[in-house]
């Protein structure tokens, strides 16, 4: 599967978005070894603090699954900024593959590719 098309998936999970708060739906696509994919979209809350990001429900999708080899992921958004990860989605996706491909998309169609480690360099560990 090419880039374009992992964020193609990525941009149509973001249909799924439930967002009566900020209105910016996220759409993410979370390919494992395999070839697998695990699709996501961002969960608000009223409690906000309770909202769940697009790619962590991709990444739970996936492990709950059984699925703990994250290769890439495409991460959308209809913003002008590429739709980086936060820091909490980082630290989550970290845990499964410190150097998993990561795509960021924005709504003019284009995309950033960048390796995950570079994104995250100092993840909490223990
Ligand atoms: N959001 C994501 O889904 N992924 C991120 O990495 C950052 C932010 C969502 C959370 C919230 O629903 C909306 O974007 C605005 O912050």
């Amino acid at each position: 599967m090419t880039d374009q098309e992992l964020l193609d998936l990525a941009r149509k999970a973001a249909e799924a978005a439930y967002v009566p708060y900020s209105h910016f739906p996220v759409g993410a696509a979370l390919e494992c070894a395999d070839g697998t994919v695990f699709t996501g979209c961002n969960v608000e809350n009223a409690a906000y603090g309770d909202t769940i990001c697009a790619e962590r429900t991709a990444a739970v999708k996936a492990v709950s699954e059984g699925h703990r080899d994250f290769k890439r992921i495409a991460i959308w958004g209809d913003s002008r900024e590429y739709c980086y990860p936060c820091g909490s989605c980082r630290q989550v996706l970290q845990e499964f593959n410190k150097y998993m491909t990561v795509i960021c998309g924005r709504g003019d169609g284009s995309w950033t590719v960048n390796c995950l480690a570079d994104m995250m360099p100092f993840f909490f560990d223990f």
